[in-house]
């Protein structure tokens, strides 16, 4: 992995990642090709691949922690990585349909459901969801017992973290905060708006970081490390997101702006206020510090990660 900068590292990460997605999707003539294109739409639109790099780089730091090669770890993490962006980019597909949030810009392009109609919408999330599975099952490909039973440790803390424990269920009380749940509304306060953003957002990115260290052969102090870490910088990242609803532009974001006021989304400013919320989303960043210190893993990008979160503008 390089070693120069961050962006050195964003970059090749990226460019690894998105060319085994390529790969991994499914195409025609095995599957109908209409579906396959609505897939690929949203996936090859631009999205920033936080949660691969974190899986990729929490591989890379746990290999240097335990004088490993690092290549062949990240070669292990490779597969957990594109699917985590899988089950990430589905759960974007239909975050933006008319019944949840009714977005017509992601990822700087139209919506799934503006071009292709909501039903090819929903299917392509839903078909990105079970190739996700799948492809967690497949690869890698080894015939080594630890590798299989480091896959099916990983097949679990994402299954768990996608399902009604994480981002399914945070996102069922984002639609019940916002009134969008017919009969069922519910008053947040700042502990479950907190516990509303760690299961949303949250648990995907502690799974992402999480999946990296096991598949890089992680022991279980260190694995519980990268997920205390993971868990701070999901909370920053979620906060930045809700910050950036607010200030930030369209044009940068790739994603309208001021939609979550508009429909009366829970948020951090729309509870803290913007100042106290940057203050928060700071502190998240210097515990997830502290952690790595703690652990030994600051070799590598997981520090640096953890400041581009809360600074990012996109
Ligand atoms: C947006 O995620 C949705 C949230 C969980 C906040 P990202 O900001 O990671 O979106 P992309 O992947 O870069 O498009
Ligand atoms: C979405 O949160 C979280 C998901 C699980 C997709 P938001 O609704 O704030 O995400 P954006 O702002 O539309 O990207
Ligand atoms: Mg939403
Ligand atoms: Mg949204
Ligand atoms: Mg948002």
């Amino acid at each position: 992995m390089p070693t120069e900068s961050l962006s050195g590292f964003l970059e090749h990460a990226r460019a690894q990642v998105d060319s085994a997605i390529e790969r991994y999707l499914p195409s025609p003539p095995a599957s109908p090709a209409l579906v396959c294109e609505a897939m690929r739409y949203c996936v090859f639109a631009g999205g920033k691949r936080l949660r691969p790099v974190l899986t990729l780089a929490a591989a890379d730091a746990v290999a240097q922690r335990q004088r490993a090669p690092a290549e062949a770890s990240v070669a292990l993490a490779l597969p957990a990585a594109c699917a985590i962006e899988m089950i990430h980019t589905y759960s974007l597909i239909h975050d933006d349909l008319p019944a949840m949030d009714d977005d017509v810009l992601r990822r700087g392009r139209a919506t799934l459901h503006v071009v292709y109609g909501e039903g090819i919408a929903i299917l392509a999330g839903d078909g990105l969801h079970a190739e996700a599975f799948g492809l967690l099952a497949r690869e890698p490909a080894s015939d080594d017992p630890a590798v299989a039973a480091r896959k099916l440790q990983v097949l679990r803390a994402v299954a768990e973290a996608a399902g009604a424990a994480g981002m399914v269920g945070g996102q069922a009380i984002d639609l019940q905060a916002a009134g969008q749940a017919p009969g069922h509304p519910v008053t947040l306060n700042a502990e479950s708006l907190r516990a509303m953003h760690a299961r949303k957002t949250g648990a995907l990115i502690r799974a992402a970081a999480v999946s990296g260290a096991i598949m890089a052969g992680a022991d279980r102090a260190l694995v519980e490390a990268v997920d205390r870490y993971a868990a701070d910088v999901g909370l920053a990242f979620q906060i930045v997101d809700d910050i950036l609803d607010v200030e930030g532009d369209p044009a940068s974001l790739g994603k309208t702006a001021g939609k979550d006021a508009a429909g009366a989304k829970p948020t951090y400013p729309a509870f803290f206020g913007l100042a106290r919320s940057r203050q928060l989303a700071d502190e998240c960043s210097e515990r997830a510090h502290q952690v790595l210190a703690g652990a030994g893993l600051t070799d590598g990008w997981l520090p640096a990660i953890a400041d581009w979160i809360v600074r990012r503008r996109n």
